[in-house]
């Protein structure tokens, strides 16, 4: 049997640098992969689990499948799919609920992070969060996950809960692995943390034109001389600077920097452009795609039939096994 590949974005606003080249490059590259059979999904209903927007979410749904169409994802390898479609989903999530408990959801730093954020929101979607994502990976059997490294900790309950699956229910769930890219960890703007949609002025969006990414990085916060440990808006610049130029010119500002001869803003310059003609190529594409929705409309009722066949399959696994059939 072959593998399959399992992904998703939050549909919370559009994508940004730090999903594409955490999650999206990865998927890409697993796509195209002849050993993979690969389902990216748009994460809907875990957008719901932090206050939201209705009229954002029902756009952003969409918006991503064309982010994905973009960046390079092809309905022919990959099945693009929007979760709550599959309503499958839910279901196993469900099941799953009676054999994780409350205490060790509640321990984990994705949740204790979002009630800090959201302290009013602290529902019971919030709290299940780790287990929906666990029935997104485990209804496609998926043994291998693209995703950022600060989703490790889901991915560990993921695994958790399909040992015990497999223990108690005998099913055979895999136990998933995180597949890395380089572009694992895309820190902030600001210097502070990961970049995120939901920190103002700590993201690229992969729609942002030359003069926006120029303004963006130009504002990231630096020292005034160079010099010392890398850290901070600094460390961020170093990172984009491996990440996006040759590397005899990343090695060239980081000796200016340790000689004190670095002007930031000619490393910040030279990072916007080198960003900018990293996302041109998807920015063009991405105005050809938006330009014909039913075409994008047909991938994702296309997405869903497909997804529904694996996802019913594996769910009558589990039924008969939890004896609800
Ligand atoms: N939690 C993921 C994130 O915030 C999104 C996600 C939901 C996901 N379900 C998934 C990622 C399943 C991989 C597999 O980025």
């Amino acid at each position: 049997m072959s593998h399959r590949v399992l992904s998703g974005c939050r549909a919370t606003g559009r994508l940004h640098l730090g999903n594409y080249l955490g999650g999206v490059k990865g998927m890409i590259e697993l796509q195209n992969n002849p050993n993979y059979e690969t389902f990216y999904m748009v994460a809907d209903a875990h957008a719901i689990t932090t206050p939201f927007s209705v009229n954002e979410l029902r756009q952003d749904r969409r918006e991503i499948i064309i982010d994905y169409l973009a960046a390079g994802l092809d309905p022919k390898k990959s099945t693009l799919f929007i979760q709550s479609q599959v309503s499958e989903h839910f279901e196993l999530s469900f099941y799953f609920s009676s054999i994780e408990t409350i205490a060790r959801m509640m321990h984990l730093p994705t949740y204790k992070d979002k009630v800090k954020q959201y302290p009013k929101n602290n529902t019971m979607a919030l709290l299940n969060y780790p287990i929906l994502m666990a029935a997104d990976i485990l209804l496609y059997k998926a043994d291998l996950v693209p995703v950022g490294i600060d989703q490790e900790p889901h991915l560990e309950v993921a695994r958790e809960i399909a040992r015990k699956m497999n223990q108690i229910y005998g099913t055979k769930f895999p136990e998933p692995k995180r597949f890395a890219t380089k572009g694992e960890y895309i820190p902030s703007l600001t210097g502070e943390g990961k970049m995120s949609k939901s920190i103002e002025g700590s993201y690229i969006n992969l729609t942002d034109s030359f003069d926006e990414i120029r303004k963006k990085i130009r504002a990231v916060p630096t020292a005034t001389v160079s010099g010392g440990p890398i850290t901070g808006g600094i460390k961020t610049l170093f990172i984009f600077a491996e990440i996006f130029l040759p590397p005899n010119l990343y090695q060239e500002f980081k000796e200016k920097y340790h000689n004190q001869s670095l002007k930031f803003v000619a490393l910040k310059d030279t990072l916007s452009e080198a960003i900018y003609q990293e996302l041109k190529p998807f920015q063009e594409k991405r105005k050809q795609i938006a330009a014909n929705l039913n075409y994008v409309e047909k991938i994702i009722k296309e997405g869903a039939e497909k997804a529904k066949i694996v996802a019913q399959k594996t769910l009558k696994e589990v039924k008969e096994k939890m004896g609800l059939n």
